[in-house]
Formats: C-alpha cells, structure tokens, sequence
C-alpha cells in the first residue's frame, strides 16, 4: 500500500491523523521525506518557506516539471489528502528510475508546508509565502491555539524564519506543476452524474477551483455570573454566535453555495459564567465569488459586526494546454471536475505557473475526515497516469 509507511504518523485518538505544520509528526514526515528521496539518489532542500523539493537533475536546462502536493493534515483528518500526491510522485520516480528512463530537463518532487492551515489558520501558507500572497511579517506573527507564533514553530523545528518570503527565482524555475491529489466531495459533471463515482473512472483532472475565503466574527459579552444575572440583563454572545451560525447555513442553502462554521471560541469558556466573548470562523465557498461576498455580508449585517477576512482566494481556472496534455498523457474519456476545495495548485497558478491537477478516485468523496479513501487500485491509477503525464512532459 501507498501510503502503508505513514499510516501512525500523527494518529489521532479522536479518530485519523493530525499532522500540524511544523509540529512533532508532520516533523516525521519531513524525515521520511528526506529519507525517501536519498533512497532515490535526489537532491533534497527545504526552501526559505519551509517547503520541501527533491531534485532529479536540478542542472539538466530548461524549467522545472514539479509534482507533489503536501504533507500536513486538518485535525483528525484522512491519509490521503496530500500525502497521496507526495507518495504517488516518489512511486513514480522510482519505477522510472528503475526502467532507466531520465528526464530531459529538471523534474522536482515538492511537499508544500502547512497547506491545510490547520495550525496557524491560513492555508497553503509555503505555497503563498513562495509567490509572495502573503506578507512574511503578517504570517510569521500567526499564533497557533497556545500563543506559538509561525515564527517561533520554526524555530523550535530548526527552521531559520528570517529565510520567509518571495522567492521570484525559485517560481520562474517552475515550468509547470501536476499535483496529484485525492478526489474530495463527489463534484456534478456534464453529464449530471457526480464524482469519479458517477462517472465510473479511477482518475480526473481538475477544471477550476472555486472562490473561498474564511473569516473570523468575534462578538463581545458582559461577563457576568450563570446564577445571579437576570435573562434581561445579559448580554451573552454565545446567544449571537449561535444565530449567527444558523444564519450561515440558512443564507448559504439561499444562495447556492457552500458556507461551514467548523471552529468556534468562547472565552473564558466557564460554565458558570456568562461569556466576555465569542467567535465564530465562516468558510464560503461557491462558483460565482458575489454570492459567497453576499454571504459574508448578510451575516454581518445579521450580527452587527464586520467579519474579519483571514485569507481570500479568488477563482483558479488550471492552464488549459497543460491539462489537455495531462488528459491526453492520461488517455480515454478523463473527465473534468469543479473542485471547492483549496490547493498549492491554485496558488502557484494564480502566480502565473502553468498548473494542473489529477483527482484519484475516492467512492464517498469524503475528506477532511477518518473516511477519506482511495482504493489501492485506483491509487495505481493515479501513479499510472503521472508516470505517464511525467514521460509526456519530461522526456
Ligand atoms: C484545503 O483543503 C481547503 O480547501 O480547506
Ligand atoms: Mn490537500
Ligand atoms: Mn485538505
């Protein structure tokens, strides 16, 4: 199996793995990584951002063919997402090692960091730090839920933060990238079927990636004692934050789009207590970028407050060319999904990189969750297709 190697990475008890940025396991998975690639006889380096490349002939000329994806996970989320596109790149290498096939110019393997943005609240953060998306000095000052600041998390790994940011010569050196990924949600088709399920094929690519954002709503209380204050003294915002939360499904189910409250914050969190405040975190996501601003907006204008933005990516059409030659590389009817999930893809396309994606098959299209899964099958598939989407275009 794939991905057997990693199985008890970052376990979780509550179920699947948690592999934060920067911490103890996802810390493991850099070493294997590592270990992984001197297997394979390519040169390893982590960039200023913290992102992992394998090279195979870093000095042959012209650009760069990149594959990969990332390592890190959501909290008490699936294998796959990720690690399937590193694992599936390094399978490839090797059987192409192994039948004496070499590139005909640079091929890199990359593990972008902190793609999920599980730890610190923004996502693809290498991916964004490498294309300059985000500031260095507002991402190093992030804070994970005990205070640990982005800067301080890469300290502690050994991982210098005065090396964050742009990094123009290392993007320009990226000819294209494929990153091979696990299908997510079960996406509507031409066709009116849904997923890879629906169309029966183990392997996709992607079309677009939506629009989303996330935002943060922090609403004030009066703290004040559960036994002694009056129901018409209080001014409690765990009341707000609820309806602000049923306000988010309502608007979205209206509007057509997609919106979750998965995080919330009560402080000081005492059940005796009426709270001094509460946050919600919204994550809006659609086709159409209006209707999930329009979202944003009613729920302000619900709960009175502005919300405030934590990370926007606008729309992400991938680079047509390329995903015809993936397509073609790919062979037969490959079909062509939507994704409303984010990714490293997205950001480097949005910076100009040719990109692409091929989806592997998952029958549920759960993720971000202990469920998430691929058959090794289909798995195969997907290293099948990107060993031949690699000979394509790296010959
Ligand atoms: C990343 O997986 C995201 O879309 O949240
Ligand atoms: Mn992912
Ligand atoms: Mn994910």
């Amino acid at each position: 199996m794939l991905l057997s190697e990693l199985t008890d990475v970052g376990r979780d008890p509550a179920g699947g793995v948690t592999r934060f940025a920067w911490a103890a396991a996802e810390l493991e998975l850099r070493a294997w990584f590592s270990a992984r690639a001197a297997a394979l006889a390519l040169d390893v380096e982590t960039d200023g951002n913290g992102n992992l490349w394998a090279w195979w002939g870093a000095s042959l000329p012209g650009t760069a063919f990149v594959v990969g994806s990332h390592l890190d996970s959501v909290r008490s989320g699936g294998e796959f997402d990720g690690p399937l596109g590193v694992a599936s790149a390094f399978a490839v290498v090797e059987t192409l090692r192994s039948s004496g096939w070499m590139p005909s110019r640079p091929l890199a393997i990359v593990a972008f960091a902190d793609e999920e943005g599980g730890r610190f609240g923004l996502a693809c953060l290498g991916s964004r730090l490498l294309t300059g998306a985000v500031e260095p000095s507002k991402a190093l000052a992030l804070v994970d839920d005990s205070g640990t600041t982005l800067a301080e998390a890469m300290t502690a790994a050994g991982h210098d933060p005065r090396r964050v940011g742009p990094d123009a010569g290392r993007l320009a050196k990226i000819g294209a990238f494929v990153e091979l990924h696990i299908e997510q949600g079960r996406m509507p088709l031409p066709d009116g079927t849904r997923g890879l399920a629906g169309a029966d094929r183990p392997v996709g690519v992607a079309r677009e990636i939506w629009p989303h954002g996330r935002w943060r709503i922090d609403l004030a209380g009066v703290p004040d004692h559960a036994g002694t204050t009056a129901i018409a003294d209080r001014v409690d915002p765990v009341l707000a934050m609820a309806e602000g939360i049923v306000e988010v499904r309502r608007v979205a189910a209206e509007l057509g789009i997609l919106a979750t409250v998965g995080r919330v914050r009560v402080l000081p969190g005492a059940v005796n207590a009426i709270a001094s405040s509460a946050s919600l975190w919204v994550d809006a996501r659609g086709q159409d970028p209006e209707r999930v601003r329009e979202l944003v907006a009613a729920i302000e204008a619900r709960l009175g407050v502005a919300a405030a933005l934590e990370s926007w990516t606008d729309v992400t059409r991938f680079d047509a060319a390329l995903t015809a030659d993936v397509s073609a590389a790919v062979g037969g009817e490959v079909p062509s999904l939507p994704s409303g999930a984010g990714h490293d893809a997205g950001v480097l396309s949005l910076a100009g990189v040719p990109t692409a994606m091929l989806f592997v098959r998952n029958p549920t299209g759960v993720s971000h969750s202990p469920e998430e899964h691929a058959e090794e099958s289909d798995a195969l598939a997907g290293v099948a297709a990107l060993t031949a989407v690699i000979r394509r275009m790296a010959s």
